[in-house]
């Protein structure tokens, strides 16, 4: 697992929100970046990763089976940052695509049930559930206050036809952060399969799916992992693997004898027996070279490291805002996401709350890019936000009440 990494030239001492660090974001000199919840911002040894890739296409000067190393590299990466083995992580597209293929994968009988927080989850973790209904399985909506991801109401929803549940890692809003472990070890005692929808909390909170009961992760590169669009990654606990058969076959994800992805293997066939059994046809190799460059970024930095400056950070930001009389959203569990407002008072990109509008203006206006979700304003934090970022939101919110007559 710990097989040897491309390094980062120059940049062997990488620390959370050093000015080291931020120069390699562009973005960062431009804007104060507070939307990682909605997209990544591109570093410069990430882009540079992507322009190899071009040139060689230009040049024509590696082949498909030099391009697919940075697959097998990213894939190794990924397993190490969340504490699992290449052979339990497939590449994938997107969210989508990793929780699709779980979802169509999963050994359903007519009237087995799936438990989902409808009101908390984002739209590609319902779509595919909705779509299951079709092959007779109960979708069991678990309602949770003002939006948020009830872990207690989930286990006593659970009876003896649970098979399987889906929650956000981190909601998209508000924000809030899930008890994976109180939900996890629920289904682990009654053999639950507990499905893990983490692009907002991957490469930014620390995953170890050594110790946390989680059976299935999907993720995209987009935001945390600070990669491409695209381009993502699914884990799938090794003891459900052989359970899960895929709906989508192409040779990438058979077992055939060689290891040629062009070459026909026999017709006797299996699915892999690791989690490349996902994969489907060609790679996003763009997406490998971002994801190989990104990753390594992110391991240097240590995910350890990053949770915990992201939730200085965070608590830092919620008490100036709470300071400022502003109606702050009070997670229970700590997050890097921070929202202003009722939950749900508006939806994507707008606010029936006037003062969340004006505070998305006027934050706008002064170069912070935040985001308007289910009607509240949010914010995001990474490795290369620093204290003057927060300082800068508030004293923007600042003057903003003070212009308004507060
Ligand atoms: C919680 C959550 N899930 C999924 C997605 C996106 O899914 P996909 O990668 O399939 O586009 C987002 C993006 O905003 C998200 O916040």
């Amino acid at each position: 697992m710990t097989a040897s990494r491309p390094v980062l030239a120059n940049n062997s001492a990488l620390l959370c929100g050093s000015p080291e660090l931020r120069a390699l974001f562009p973005a960062v000199a431009e804007t104060t970046y507070l939307s990682i919840c909605d997209k990544m911002i591109l570093a410069d040894p990430i882009r540079q990763g992507v322009d190899r890739f071009l040139d060689h296409l230009t040049h024509a000067s590696t082949n498909r089976v030099g391009h697919e190393e940075k697959v097998t590299s990213s894939r190794r990466l990924f397993a190490e940052m969340v504490g699992a083995t290449p052979d339990e992580i497939a590449v994938t597209r997107n969210v989508s695509d990793g929780l699709n293929s779980v979802a169509t994968a999963f050994p359903f009988a007519e009237g087995d049930n799936v438990l989902l927080a409808l009101g908390a989850e984002h739209p590609n973790n319902i779509y595919p559930w909705l779509h299951q209904q079709r092959r007779g399985i109960e979708l069991r909506n678990v309602r949770g206050v003002a939006g948020r991801i009830d872990v207690d109401a989930m286990i006593a929803a659970m009876d003896s036809r649970t098979r399987l549940v889906s929650v956000a890692s981190v909601s998209f809003a508000p924000g809030e952060r899930t008890d994976i472990t109180a939900l996890g070890t629920e289904c682990r005692k009654r053999g639950i399969f507990l499905l893990v929808d983490g692009v907002q909390s991957a490469g930014i909170l620390h995953h170890d799916f050594s110790n946390e009961p989680i059976d299935g992760f999907a993720t995209s590169t987009s935001k945390g992992l600070l990669g491409l669009y695209g381009y993502g990654f699914l884990y799938v606990k090794r003891n459900w693997l052989d359970r899960l058969m895929p709906v989508h076959m192409s040779r990438t994800g058979a077992d055939a004898e060689n290891d040629d992805a062009s070459a026909m293997g026999t017709y006797d066939y299996r699915p892999r027996p690791d989690a490349g059994r996902f994969e489907l046809g060609s790679y996003n190799l763009a997406g490998a070279y971002a994801a190989e460059a990104s990753l390594t970024m992110l391991l240097e930095l240590g995910t350890r490291a990053i949770e915990a400056h992201v939730l200085e950070l965070a608590d830092e930001l919620r008490d100036g805002l709470n300071r400022l009389g502003l109606p702050v959203f009070a997670p229970r569990l700590p997050s890097h996401v921070i929202t202003l407002g009722e939950v749900d008072a508006g939806g994507h990109g707008y606010s029936a709350d006037p003062r969340m509008t004006r505070c998305h203006e006027v934050l706008t206006e002064a170069g912070v890019v935040s985001t308007l979700r289910r009607g509240q304003l949010r914010m995001g934090l990474h490795c290369y936000n620093n204290r003057s970022d927060i300082d800068t939101v508030l004293e923007v919110l600042q003057d903003a009440r003070r212009i308004a007559g507060h």
